[in-house]
Formats: C-alpha cells, sequence, structure tokens
C-alpha cells in the first residue's frame, strides 16, 4: 500500500489562511495588525531569500513587516541598540533575527537581547525553558518543531500512548519536537526516544516508531526496512545532493530514501514539499499569537 502524502504545501495554505481571517477581525475589532520586524545583516544569498520569503508571507497575511537590512559591517553595539529600539516598540509584536550573522557578532548574544515575549523564533533560553515546563508557560514553540506537530495532528495521527522515535538532536529539531511530543496535550502524550549518532542499534529503534521523525542531515539515512508497516514518518532533512543543470536549481533529498519508504509508511512527508513550507507559517502564527497577547485578544 502507498503511504497518504501529508503535504506541507497544502497545511500551510490552510494555516495561512487561519491566520489572514484572524488578522482581519483583529483589525476591526482594536484597528491594529500584528508587526514583524526581520532583521537581515549582510546578503548572504542563502539568508536573502529565507528573509524575502518571510517578508512576502507576513504582508501576505496582512501583518505590519518592516524589513530591516543592515550592513555586513555593523558593529554588535549597533545591532544590540537596534534591538532594544524593536524590544520597546508597542507596534512590533515579533522581533526575527536572520541567522547566520557575520563572524564579529556573537550570534548568542544577540538573541539573547530579544525580549522573550518578542521572541517568534523561540529561540531564547527563557522561551526554551518555558518550553521545557509546559502547558501555560509556553508562549512560542520553536518553528520547525512546532510545523511538525501540527503535521502530525492534522494528519490525523493519534500521538497519545504513541511511540515516537526522534533521529537527531539538535537545538532547532530534535530537542525541542521530542520534549513537546512527550508534554500532556492534544498532539503530543507520546512515549518519545532520541537516537542520535551514538545510538548503537539505529535501526532497531526506528523500527518501534509510529511516529518517525528524522531529523539528521544525512540523505537517505533511513532505509525503508527500518520503517514499522503503516507509520507515519516525518522527514526534516533537506539535503542538496546536486543540481538540475536544465533548470539551474539545487536537487533535494531528504533524510529518508522516501521512494520505497512510500510503499511501507502510512503516511509520509515528501521533500520538497513537507516540513519546509511549515517552518514560515509557524512563525506568522507566533507573530500572531504574540500580537493577541499584547492586545489582550486571549
Ligand atoms: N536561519 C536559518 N533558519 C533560520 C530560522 O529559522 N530563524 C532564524 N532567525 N534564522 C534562520
Amino acid at each position: 500500500m502507498t503511504a497518504e502524502i501529508i503535504s506541507g504545501t497544502e497545511i500551510r495554505k490552510e494555516i495561512l489562511a487561519e491566520i489572514k481571517q484572524e488578522v482581519e477581525e483583529m483589525k476591526e475589532k482594536v484597528g491594529k495588525v500584528p508587526g514583524l520586524v526581520t532583521i537581515l545583516v549582510g546578503k548572504s544569498p542563502a539568508s536573502v531569500s529565507y528573509v524575502t520569503l518571510k517578508v512576502k508571507t507576513a504582508l501576505s497575511v496582512g501583518f505590519n513587516e518592516i524589513q530591516d537590512d543592515q550592513p555586513e559591517d555593523i558593529s554588535e553595539a549597533d545591532l544590540l541598540a537596534l534591538i532594544d529600539k524593536y524590544n520597546n516598540d508597542e507596534n512590533i509584536h515579533g522581533i526575527l533575527v536572520q541567522l547566520p550573522l557575520p563572524k564579529h557578532i556573537d550570534d548568542k548574544k544577540v538573541l539573547n537581547a530579544i525580549n522573550p515575549d518578542k521572541d517568534v523564533d523561540a529561540f531564547h533560553p527563557v522561551n526554551v525553558g518555558r518550553l521545557m515546563i509546559g502547558g501555560d508557560e509556553v508562549r512560542f514553540l520553536p518553528c520547525t518543531p512546532a510545523g511538525i506537530q501540527e503535521m502530525i495532528v492534522r494528519s490525523g495521527t493519534e500521538t497519545s500512548g504513541a511511540e515516537v522515535v526522534v533521529v537527531g538532536r539538535s537545538n532547532i529539531v530534535g530537542k525541542p519536537i521530542a520534549m513537546m511530543m512527550a508534554q500532556k496535550g492534544v498532539g503530543a502524550n507520546s512515549t518519545v526516544t532520541i537516537v542520535h549518532t551514538r545510538t548503537k542499534d539505529l535501526a532497531a529503534h526506528c523500527k518501534r516508531a509510529d511516529i518517525l521523525i528524522v531529523a539528521a542531515g544525512v540523505p537517505d539515512l533511513v532505509k525503508p526496512e527500518w520503517i514499522k508497516p503503516g507509520a507515519t514518518v516525518i522527514d526534516v532533512g533537506v539535503n542538496r545532493v546536486g543540481m538540475n543543470e536544465a533548470t539551474g536549481k539545487a536537487i533535494l533529498k531528504g533524510d529518508v530514501d522516501y521512494d520505497r519508504a512510500k510503499e511501507i509508511a502510512g503516511k509520509i512527508t515528501p521533500v520538497p514539499g513537507g516540513v519546509g513550507p511549515m517552518t514560515i507559517a509557524m512563525l506568522m502564527k507566533n507573530t500572531l499569537t504574540s500580537a493577541k497577547k499584547t492586545l489582550g485578544l486571549e
């Protein structure tokens, strides 16, 4: 049986339509819309393309979007002062500093300077701590893990009591998604195992998974024999494995051997068009949440 495809492209559309609707209602009710600032330092092509997409998406849902581009040689002190300015701007509900930053700037210092209540990336240690505590403490979930959980829920996958295996232990995906799935609540209550490069028998763990989340950054790491028949497979990997000569675009591959895995899994995310498109949608959701809290609408 061929797996049902969980399309991030489609789910993103649904989420953005829901956000747009809420923004319109907010505008009618209180005459305000969510404000997001994206700070881009320098002109790295990858960062420019990410930020352009974030800006375009924010505008498409009706946000007040400020694209604040800064030169590559901005000093750390000036960047911190800029963040302080937005921390104190009541019309800005979300602050995003695009990473990576130039070498002369300390990423950690910059991320830690963002007001945690405007930290829509959820990278600030306060938000990492809030996620660990769970429940009402949580203000923002990190965008990629939030997108993964949303896909699991919207695909109708049962999470309560499910065996979840997370391949990878990064701060931005593996660790947070593992904690989120283990928490009490909707789309969670799972039994979670984190596996990584030092795990003795990766295959044996993956084979137990009702929900397999792979964020290892290794193309085709997960073999079809490692997948439990009927499992939900979420592939977070985006690996550039070559270049399409005709289109000039990178050929992307996930961490799962998709073509063969889809014959065994119950539900599976493709690459591209899976988790990738969800991340920016969840950034918009966090910005909306922040605005609602600030404006007393929640
Ligand atoms: N650079 C690559 N991905 C991200 C992200 O999710 N947030 C920020 N701020 N920078 C990034």
